[in-house]
């Protein structure tokens, strides 16, 4: 096979791209340790519901600063108790795992957009400035029902 000069030097340029890019990623990752965003807290998938705090998921204070809001993620819903409803101000740590598959937990306005994973606790904080009703949906592609997952969050004075 004969290939051209410029062809070859082309390939040479992307073979060496690929194999720098590849050890820049691979070696930062290790060097400064990377976890998967929200840390690394395992769960057993098939326990979710007998483990805390997913066996109570809902809103819970803390202290008088801070919430925790357990959510479980299934296809296709979200378990975040009764009422989701956080006060405004107050750092709400948000705790999320999934039951089955892949989803993500967004609320729309926010800069909180995460990956549900099964056997992962995906945790955030996040302080609401504005109250308002938020709307939280699943960007990650999880069945036929996806985009019939969503539900609401109710930021309070
Ligand atoms: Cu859950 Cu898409």
């Amino acid at each position: 096979m004969h290939l051209h000069k410029y062809e070859k030097i082309w390939l040479v340029f992307g073979t060496v791209c690929l194999i720098a890019f590849l050890s820049i990623v691979g070696v930062n990752a290790f060097a400064h340790d990377h976890t998967p965003a929200g840390g690394i807290h395992t769960i057993d998938p098939e326990k979710v519901r007998e483990t805390a705090p997913f066996n109570e998921p809902g809103v819970k204070q803390l202290d008088d600063d801070t919430y925790q809001a357990a959510i479980v993620a299934s296809a296709f819903a979200y378990d975040g108790g009764e009422t989701l409803e956080v006060p405004v101000g107050k750092e709400i740590i948000f705790k999320i795992t999934s039951t089955d598959v892949v989803h993500s937990f967004t609320i729309d306005n926010t800069n909180v957009n995460m990956m549900v994973v099964p056997g992962q606790v995906t945790t955030k904080a996040y302080t609401f400035k504005e109250p308002g009703t938020y709307l939280i949906i699943c960007n990650e592609y999880c069945g036929t029902g996806h985009h019939f997952m969503y539900t609401e969050i109710e930021v309070t004075e």
